[in-house]
């Protein structure tokens, strides 16, 4: 069994991706250890409860207010996904950036999920950002990625999977988010899967 933690900051719509893909046997050999919220009212929290994940609410406040350094916090929750046996991290809408005292307690096993694709619109709003754009003629598409997090930069990094989204003249800003969301729900579920094929594929030669 692969044990993944799940980290959201919000509505939790991926994680449900993924719960489903668990549930519905589309993700063999997984299981989900762990959900981790940095927001009190993320709905994901609820999503954990209601599958019987093991959820945790971290938040960073505690830190900021003892004056303690974003590093301490990093590698405290690290040292908590640890004890949880996890080895891959998932994050899906999880609003911190890391530093490397959290992503070297992971080396590559660290996945994000932007709305857009590569180089492009990095950080939050980034669908209504690439609709601003579309109606100033700057862009006729957008996407959605999903990469691994090698370092601090934001929505940066190998990508492992990633999708054009043509814009559409007649669609509503809320009906390209719509779309995007659906998107983002399958590519997440398809970049675990790959990823987790290409780790358990033997190495050239092995007997396995
Ligand atoms: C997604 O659009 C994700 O790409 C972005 O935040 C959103 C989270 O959605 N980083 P949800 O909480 O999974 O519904």
């Amino acid at each position: 069994m692969t044990r993944i933690a799940v980290l959201v900051s919000g509505f939790g719509s991926n994680l449900q991706a993924i719960i489903d893909a668990v549930e519905g046997g589309r993700l063999p050999d997984v299981e989900l250890a762990l959900v981790v919220s940095n927001r009190r009212e993320a709905c994901g929290i609820r999503r954990a409860v209601r599958h019987g994940i093991p959820v945790i609410y971290f938040p960073m406040a505690p830190y900021t207010r003892a004056g303690r350094p974003r590093d301490e916090y990093d590698a405290d929750l690290a040292g908590l996904l640890e004890s949880f046996d996890v080895t891959w991290v998932v994050m899906a809408g999880w609003m911190h950036v890391w530093s490397d005292a959290f992503l070297t307690r992971f080396p590559s096993r660290v996945i994000n999920l932007h709305p857009a694709l590569p180089g492009e619109f990095a950080g939050t709003d980034a669908i209504a950002r690439a609709y601003r754009a579309f109606q100033r003629d700057e862009i006729e598409r957008t996407g959605v990625m999903v990469h691994l997090v090698p370092d601090e930069a934001v929505d940066a990094g190998p990508v492992v999977v990633k999708e054009v989204v043509r814009i559409h003249p007649e669609e509503s800003l809320e009906e390209l988010k719509e779309r995007i969301h659906t998107l983002e729900h399958r590519l997440l579920v398809q970049a675990l899967h790959q990823l987790l094929c290409e780790e358990r594929q033997p190495a050239p030669g092995s007997s396995r």
